[in-house]
């Protein structure tokens, strides 16, 4: 791909309308911080990430460099999500579902509405499109099948 090119896939929209920045370094990891500590200590999610995650200070970095990506356009991210969630054993409907609960329970407790809308609509596509992916990669002939929409936060 001409270089070009993969500059676009990375351009900062804020930077060329002169609109402020949906968000801070610092909102950012307020966000994951806060919903890795509801993780963490989830009775269904919290064994599965303890189980994997040996470094929570290296995750929760990466993490934020994601989100930063996601949010703010940076290019801090390097990570592959669709493969290292499809070589993990054991992910079902219930654990997105309960990823989406929790990181719905986070955005709607942020002040900065914007931002929570714009990360709990990317969790979502995220979500849906890793289960897809995981559901694949288990087997292609079996019909795929949807996460079932969030409640209200609890
Ligand atoms: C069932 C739900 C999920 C579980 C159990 C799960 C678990 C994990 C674990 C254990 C890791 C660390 C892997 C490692 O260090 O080897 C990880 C990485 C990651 N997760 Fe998830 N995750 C889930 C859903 C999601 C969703 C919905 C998103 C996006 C919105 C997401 C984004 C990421 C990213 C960006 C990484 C880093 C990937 C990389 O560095 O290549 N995860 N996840």
């Amino acid at each position: 791909m001409a270089r070009s090119k993969i500059a676009c896939l990375h351009f900062r929209p804020e930077t060329i309308l002169d609109t402020p920045p949906l968000c801070t370094e610092d909102d950012i990891r307020d966000l994951v911080e806060t919903f890795y500590g509801k993780v963490r200590s989830d009775a269904l999610l919290g064994p599965v990430f303890n189980g994997m995650v040996h470094d929570w200070d290296e995750h929760l970095t990466r993490l934020s460099d994601f989100w930063s990506a996601v949010l703010l356009g940076t290019r801090r991210f390097a990570g592959m999500p669709m493969p290292t969630h499809v070589a993990m054993p054991n992910l079902s409907a219930a654990l997105f579902e309960r990823w989406l609960a929790l990181f719905g329970q986070t955005t709607a407790a942020l002040p900065n509405r914007p931002m929570a809308d714009a990360a709990m609509q990317m969790a979502q596509r995220m979500a849906r499109s890793l289960w897809y992916g995981y559901q694949l990669s288990r087997d292609p002939s079996l019909p795929l099948a949807e996460l079932r929409p969030a409640t209200p936060p609890h």
